[in-house]
């Protein structure tokens, strides 16, 4: 396992597709166990690979308190069951800023597991959320795309100062 650097936005590859991943392998297992390290260690409820320049379907997820209710999705597949809601999200590759964003409550996910099964999950809520904002990572699209061009540029400035700024103290 290894810590592994969290593209930040505006960077480019973010906006990479992912391609599907043909065979689970241990490769992908050593993957997901740095992706759940990275998360936890930022701290965050949610990773895509695309975050960490890997650029293959897979994610990862923990909305629990505890911490302790991991869900791994390879190649997830989203199917809207029904609903609306409008959450606050925020997200790893643009730290620091948080915005309401209108998704589909219910939904039912279909994906692969770390042992290459197939299996799905209907759920709601903030998991719903957290699933359908790290599938849109595979995807190369961001939360703040969501967001007026007013809003999205506001963040891309204050972040490229914000980068600048930590550059010149490194
Ligand atoms: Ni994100």
């Amino acid at each position: 396992m290894a810590l592994l650097p969290i593209l930040q936005y505006p960077d480019p590859r973010l906006r990479t597709r992912a391609q599907t991943v043909v065979e689970v392998t241990d490769e992908t297992r050593q993957l997901v166990a740095s992706m759940f390290e990275t998360m936890y260690a930022a701290p965050g409820v949610g990773l895509s690979a695309s975050q960490v320049d890997v650029h293959q379907r897979i994610i990862v997820v923990d909305v629990s308190k505890e911490r302790n209710e991991p869900h791994v999705f390879i190649n997830p597949e989203i199917e809207i069951v029904d609903g609306m809601q409008r959450l606050e999200e925020g997200c790893l590759s643009i730290p620091g800023f948080y915005e309401a964003v209108s998704r589909a409550d219910r939904i039912r996910v279909s994906a692969m597991d770390e042992q290459g099964e197939a299996f799905s999950l209907e759920t709601d809520g903030y998991l719903s959320v957290c699933i359908q904002h790290e599938c849109d990572h595979l995807d190369g699209k961001l939360f703040v795309d969501y967001l007026s061009n007013l809003k999205r540029g506001r963040i891309r400035k204050k972040l490229a100062k914000l980068q600048r700024e930590n550059r010149v103290r490194r």
